[in-house]
């Protein structure tokens, strides 16, 4: 035993004796995870949480807090001798006093970026994949809590600095909770303290940012991953795995070191961005003042969606009982996002509900083999997709010469023309590659090289493909539609008439697939 490995054997001894540390470590670090890169995207959101966590910190030594008035006396010299808030002065001196203070700042902005981007694309391989299936609903609630947390903790860092930009968006969410009928403008007046700016909410929205959502999010961030570990992870099928086996590699050594490894490749990406590529240069918008309004003002990405949602919204609006009721508000800011985030909360279980699958699922879907949903997934999307494009239609008519109504009105048709397209394009494109994959298959791999047969006939030759892409090719379930008939086998009418008929109509339509390739279909090719 050399030195080295007297002195390791005596720590982990000491902390063994007072820990009973041993026995756990030794169950779970040999546990195996399988190995896909698409699992790596979860991982890509909690380095990135990580990296917010220690560089937010480094910028509450020196950030202000508060809407105090102060005159500006700092190096940047276009608004020397100008008030403003000590919030929008402590955040100039950060990026030109404080070393290394603007790399921090931009650091801490992109990482916000990745964090929700790595999110969301985490989100679609969670969805286009199945994984959310039982036993594995509770995380994808757990997940969707953090994808609407990680959209509100992004708007208020990005408020904090108190510049033109973010005051423009802390007005916009302000008329988004006076929408609210009759208590809309008694929440507005308890959350700014008063009349709008008011002094109070730049102080309480830090509070909610850097303590109340990043508590939240590591308590669900660890429950997540508790559930992840405890319900083990999905594997893609192939030879060998099954729903009741993992293969993969162990904890330790492979993913200790890949994860290790990972981390500093995602922290170094986010620096290098931090470095070289400018974010939020709050000193060229100047500070907030709710009289002026710069043009071209843009949230962050994934707030840019509801913004185009409330600038394509028609000028609706009821009075009645001496209350005014903003519907071009209270539709696309609170209405149509509560569907949205409420509807993809409950999918796991209106699945389940289409299929009547209340079986535990361990292997994946190739997202071409469940066309409904994968068609689903595409029309939110392209819902999302346009109603982004809105929230730059200012930007876009500029950079096109076009008129902002027309960006305008193009995305007011386009948000209910092209969702509906783009179902039925994705379905299409799933069926067809469901048939490539029958014909793969049963008459294996196209080589390209051409045989003349000895009465003249050319042909191309098939190569057959390997015995393990077949299984992959077939291994997946295609259930029928659920037989849900208007009368039970005594001829008595079933009680919810309307709701079963609904619920066959969507079980036909899930059901519909290229049924797979047959034994049966496989001897036949091989007779002929
Ligand atoms: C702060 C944000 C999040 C973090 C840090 C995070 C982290 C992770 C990690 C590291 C994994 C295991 C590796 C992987 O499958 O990628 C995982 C799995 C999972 N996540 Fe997330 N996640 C987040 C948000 C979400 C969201 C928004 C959803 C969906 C709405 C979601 C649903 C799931 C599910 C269902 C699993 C299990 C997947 C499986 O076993 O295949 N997560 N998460």
């Amino acid at each position: 035993m050399t030195a080295r490995e007297r002195v390791a054997g005596t720590v982990a001894n000491y902390v063994d004796e007072r820990t009973g540390a041993a026995k756990w470590m030794k169950k779970n670090l040999t546990k195996v995870f399988p190995d896909h890169w698409s699992f790596l995207l979860g991982e890509v959101a909690l380095y990135s949480f990580v990296i917010l966590l220690l560089s937010g910190t480094f910028l509450t030594f020196w950030y202000d807090p508060s809407q105090r008035e102060v005159l500006y006396e700092g190096t940047y010299a276009p608004l020397n001798g100008l008030h403003m808030s000590a919030a929008y002065s402590s955040t100039l001196h950060i990026s030109f006093e404080v070393r290394g203070g603007l790399l921090m700042r931009q650091i801490h902005h992109w990482a916000a970026l990745i964090f929700m981007a790595a999110i969301v694309v985490h989100l679609m391989r969670v969805y286009f994949t199945g994984a959310f299936r039982k036993p594995r609903e509770f995380n994808w609630i757990i997940g969707v809590g953090l994808l609407t947390l990680g959209i509100v903790e992004g708007f208020l860092g990005y408020s904090l600095p108190d510049d033109l930009l973010s005051g423009t968006g802390i007005r916009i969410a302000e008329a988004i909770i006076q929408a609210l009928p009759v208590v809309g403008s008694y929440l507005a007046f308890f959350a700014f303290g008063g009349a709008f700016p008011g002094e109070a909410f730049i102080p309480r929205i830090f509070t909610v940012h850097v303590l109340l959502l990043p508590g939240i999010f590591l308590a669900l961030i660890t429950v997540h991953l508790m559930l992840v570990w405890y319900q083990k992870h999905t594997q893609w099928p192939g030879p060998g795995r099954t729903e009741k086996n993992v293969v993969g590699y162990p904890l330790m050594p492979a993913y200790m070191a890949k994860a290790g490894g990972f981390f500093f490749i995602v922290f170094g990406v986010t620096a290098f961005l931090g470095a070289v590529a400018s974010i939020n240069p709050i000193w060229l918008y100047g500070p907030y003042n709710p009289g002026q309004i710069s043009a071209g003002s843009q949230p962050d990405w994934y707030m840019g969606w509801l913004d185009g949602l409330v600038r394509m919204s028609p000028p609706l609006e009821s009075h009645f009982l001496g209350h005014t009721v903003s519907w071009n508000i209270l539709i696309p800011g609170l209405i149509v996002p509560g569907i949205l985030f409420t509807g993809m909360a409950l999918y796991p279980f209106i699945e389940s509900w289409i299929t009547g699958d209340k079986r535990e699922h361990h292997l994946l879907d190739r997202p071409r083999n469940v066309p409904n949903r994968t068609a689903l997934g595409a029309m939110s999307l392209t819902f999302m997709l346009v109603a982004l494009i809105n929230g730059g239609n200012d930007i876009i008519a500029t950079n096109f010469h076009l008129a902002i109504n027309q960006v305008m009105w193009f995305s007011r048709i386009a948000i209910f023309v092209l969702p509906p397209i783009a179902f039925v394009v994705t379905k299409r494109i799933c069926l067809s590659l469901q048939r490539a994959d029958r014909e793969l298959v049963l008459h294996g791999r196209e080589t390209g090289r051409l045989l003349m047969l000895p009465h003249g006939e050319f042909v191309e030759v098939h190569e057959p493909i390997s015995p393990e892409l077949a299984w992959k090719l077939t291994a997946h379930e295609q259930a029928p539609a659920l037989a849900l008939e208007d009368v039970d086998a005594r001829g008595v009418r079933r009680a919810g008439g309307l709701k079963n008929k609904l619920r066959k109509r969507i079980s036909q339509a899930n059901a519909e697939s290229i049924s797979k390739p047959t034994l049966n279909d496989l001897k036949e090719i091989e007779h002929h």
